[in-house]
């Protein structure tokens, strides 16, 4: 055989493999492995026994995990299994793979992972029990899977400035980035709208910053005003900072605190008005509605650096993180054009206007923060009037930002509101709940490619990674955090660790999404109910129209109604597709809806059939 046709065979072995991992039910993972094969057989879960060889440090919490993955499932199966096969956890420094890659194997044998380093096997974990709670049988099939992360930074940001939501909610929201091999927790810390963390030097930056005296009900940009007259607040203390911190190291999460500067900082300048311009600063107020305000901590005063110092002294005992989210973005500069202190800093340190004060702000506390050892990150607004020497830049404000800090060779994450604000309005639906507004369903997500075509390839590798944000104006509950969050994680998720060429809209949203839809569900989380695939909200002019549907959510069904009213179970139950027709001269008004297991419903989608 020549090596041309042996490529052939190899070829198209390659794409069967892949095609069987479409077709296949059993194996449903998100992220989609980089490299998947898949073998006639498969394994029962009887008596599996676990085993870790290697120099694991945390053995126990890994047996645990492993223990209670191939224990998941209540065991019906049929075929026999020998006792002792094994569940071998094996860590070894001299497995070539790529940073938090692991290798899986399931066989006749057994199943085994490996990995060069623990957080390896843990990913490694993470797939298996998306095997086994996510198959269409009680057992595992025979496979092997060799799987690393496209970036190294895979991060969500959480607000809790604007609300603020239970510890217990925050390590949810962990696990669910654990389980999607996300390794990044964004905290967002400090606000406007209320100071969260607790700083000992600093009392009143929780007893009084903390605490906003009413709140906005309603959307910002829809006049009139309204005021629920209700004082809300609260913070984290450093015990619960600890705790949380603790559970995230456990999942292999690195917690990264944000410090707001020198915007977005009025709960510290209601607590200590000194900081603010001027010589007589304040009285200031703990914000009520959203938005950007002009009010900034002063540049020209040795004080607010001293206190953000001694915070940032706080918060590098809580967070053993290498990085230090400064914020930096939306800091209007009208304070500092009229402050007496902030021009004189001006003219000192020869600085040429209010964006190269902001600079020198920033430059300084990265100068303070380097010298312990930390790095800073960023918005991207840190580009204006210079970057400081070592500071990575977030990208939010569109991709612009982060390709200049790459061409600029600074590390860069991903993170533009046009594709990757999870508080975005997921359809165009009048049915969804309140939101800060754009339009921005998963689809958009799952498109996004975090490596923009602007760089050359030699600087692709300042793009550190990707990160996904939960801004929480509109968000008051934990229950609504899931909802805008789920399943917009799981595309987030995707685009972080899969590579290009295994992406595939189709096969994530009609064949794993439902998948992990259905667990969801099972569980009892609050998510998004999909539209029904192949709805459409449009208008179509025919004579004709087929309703070809498919379930976003495995088990789920889907009911419509032709006369325009709003479906519920008792109306049509959609089985097959299904054929309209429409008289000339008449109109028929499909509406279609997703009703799951749990009695969850998705928007309804109206699809509107005229005949001229
Ligand atoms: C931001 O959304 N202001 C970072
Ligand atoms: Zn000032």
């Amino acid at each position: 055989m020549t090596y041309k046709i042996l490529s052939i065979f190899a070829l198209s072995f390659i794409w069967l493999s892949g095609f069987a991992q479409q077709q296949d039910s059993s194996i449903n993972i998100i992220p989609a492995p980089v490299k998947l094969i898949k073998h006639q057989g498969s394994l029962s879960l009887k008596n599996i026994k676990v085993s870790v060889n290697g120099f694991v440090k945390s053995p126990t919490q890994l047996v645990t995990f492993a223990e209670g993955v191939v224990n998941s499932k209540p065991n019906k199966s049929n075929s026999t299994a020998k006792v002792g096969q094994k569940l071998a956890l094996i860590l070894d420094k001299k497995i070539k793979l790529p940073e938090e890659g692991y290798q899986l194997s399931v066989s006749k044998s057994g199943i085994a992972i490996k990995a060069n380093t623990e957080k390896g096997l843990f990913y490694g974990l993470q797939t298996l029990s998306q095997l086994v709670a996510l198959g269409s049988t009680q057992d595992i099939p025979y496979l092997e899977i060799e799987d690393y992360p496209r970036y190294a930074y895979r991060g969500a940001l959480l607000d809790v400035g604007r609300y603020m939501f239970p510890v217990a909610f925050i390590k949810n929201y962990i696990d669910l980035l654990a389980k999607y091999k996300l390794n990044t927790f964004h905290w967002h810390l400090t606000e406007d709208q209320g100071w969260r963390i607790e700083i000992k030097k600093y009392p009143k930056l929780t007893s009084v910053g903390s605490y906003r005296d009413q709140t906005l009900i309603g959307h910002l940009r829809k006049a009139p005003l309204l005021f629920d007259e209700t004082r809300y607040g609260g913070f984290y203390t450093q015990e619960e900072v600890k705790d949380v911190v603790a559970y995230a190291t456990a999942k292999y999460i690195t917690v990264i605190p944000e410090i707001e500067m020198p915007g977005h900082s009025l709960g510290a300048l209601t607590a200590y008005p000194e900081l603010g311009c001027g010589h007589n600063p304040g009285p200031y107020k703990v914000a009520q509605k959203w938005g950007v305000f002009e009010d900034i901590y002063c540049a020209g005063k040795d004080n607010t650096f001293n206190f953000i110092q001694d915070v940032l002294d706080e918060v590098m005992t809580l967070f053993p993180s290498k990085y230090i989210h400064i914020g930096g973005d939306e800091s209007p500069k009208a304070k500092w054009k009229t402050c007496e202190f902030c021009q004189k800093r001006i003219k000192d340190e020869k600085l040429k206007d209010e964006h190269e004060l902001q600079s020198y702000f920033i430059q300084r506390i990265e100068k303070y923060l380097n010298k312990k050892g930390r790095q800073i990150i960023g918005w991207d607004e840190i580009l204006e009037g210079g970057l400081a020497p070592n500071a990575t830049v977030m990208s939010w404000r569109g991709t612009k930002g982060g390709i200049a800090a790459a061409q600029q060779n600074h590390k860069v994450i991903m993170s533009p509101y046009s594709h990757l604000y999870l508080d975005y309005t997921p359809s165009k639906s009048k049915e969804e709940p309140i939101t800060i507004g754009g339009y921005h369903p998963i689809e958009k997500i799952y498109a996004y490619d975090p490596t923009p075509k602007e760089l050359d390839a030699s600087q692709h590798k300042y793009i550190w990674g990707v990160q996904g944000n939960v801004w929480t104006e509109y968000m008051s509950t934990p229950e609504k955090v899931l909802y805008m969050t789920l399943p917009k994680l799981f595309a987030l998720s995707e685009i972080a660790w899969t590579p290009l060429v295994k992406k595939n809209w189709k096969d994530f949203s009609e064949n794993r999404l439902p998948h992990h839809l259905e667990d969801l569900d099972r569980k009892g989380t609050i998510y998004r109910v999909p539209e029904p695939i192949g709805a459409k909200d449009t208008t179509i002019v025919s004579n004709q129209y087929t309703l070809n549907y498919k379930s976003p959510v495995k088990g789920a069904k889907i009911y419509y109604t032709i006369n325009g009213y709003t479906p519920y179970e008792m109306d049509n139950l959609y089985s097959k597709p299904l054929t309209i027709n429409i008289p000339v001269g008449e109109e028929r008004v499909v509406k279609s809806v997703v009703i799951t297991p749990a009695g969850r419903r998705s928007v309804v989608v109206t699809t509107l059939l005229k005949n001229k």
